[in-house]
């Protein structure tokens, strides 16, 4: 039985601008749950972004209840549980990729062995080459494949990937994404990712749809989005 690792109910995100609020979230009710795999569509601003935020618990909501059952409540939620990807570059400048690859693993206290589970993580997405390198020497595409390492190295009960493909070409982030489903193949793991690129959303069990701040989850066919 999978188990429900977010659980979230009639949440809402808004924010103030000037006298007025302005609701990035109007309602999203969902349920995640281990092995689930997940892609969110939607157009741009419709607020994809801030709902990753919100199950990473890096936000909070304005509405609504956020739950993780199985990793604490929010003030005590178990953050080397989940694993966000950022939309945005999120690599540490002064690290290198193998650097910025064990930081999880550090901030976990791991106690394992931290440079064994690096190349690992590294090799899962053919970056080893890069392993010494900074940031600034690397491309946009390298940045989101080792941001995706660093994902997935702590082996966390969920990953939540903001358009983790964006930066790619297609064949290049379908790459990535088998890379990805065959780590993850046989784990508990939870997968969510958002995503414009209709290929990728299908290659997920389940598709989410973002309209304008209210979550959509019964979605069975994929427009252009
Ligand atoms: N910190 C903030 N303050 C004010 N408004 C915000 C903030 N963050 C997001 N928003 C607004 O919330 C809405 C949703 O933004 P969000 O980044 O979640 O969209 P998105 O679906 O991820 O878009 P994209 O596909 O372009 O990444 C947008 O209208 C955005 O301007
Ligand atoms: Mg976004």
């Amino acid at each position: 039985m999978n188990k429900t690792l977010i659980h979230a109910d009639a949440i809402g995100r808004s924010y103030a601008q000037g006298e007025a609020q302005v609701a990035a979230i109007v309602s999203a009710t969902f349920l995640l749950k281990e092995q689930d795999r997940i892609a969110i569509i939607g157009r741009s601003g419709s607020g994809k972004s801030t709902l990753m935020h919100l199950m990473a618990g890096l936000d909070v909501p304005t509405s609504g209840t956020l739950m993780w059952p199985e990793l604490g409540a929010p003030d005590t939620l178990l953050p080397e549980q989940i694993a966000l990807v950022f939309q945005a570059p999120s690599l540490l400048e002064p690290l290198t990729v193998s650097e910025n690859v064990a930081l999880p693993l550090l901030l976990a206290n791991f106690t394992g062995d931290i440079a064994a589970a690096v190349r690992a993580a590294l090799a899962t997405f053919h970056l080893q080459e890069l392993a010494h390198k900074l940031p600034e020497e690397l491309s946009g595409g390298q940045m989101q494949r080792v941001a995706m390492a660093r994902a997935i190295v702590g082996n966390p009960r969920v990953i939540l990937a903001d358009e983790p493909t964006g930066q790619l070409d297609q064949p290049t982030g379908h790459a990535l994404l088998d890379a990805l489903l065959v780590h993850l193949a046989g784990t508990s793991t939870a997968l969510v990712i958002s995503t414009h690129d209709p290929l990728v959303a299908k290659r997920m069990n389940t598709i989410w749809q973002m309209d304008q701040g209210v979550l959509k989850t019964n979605v069975t066919s994929i427009e252009a989005v």
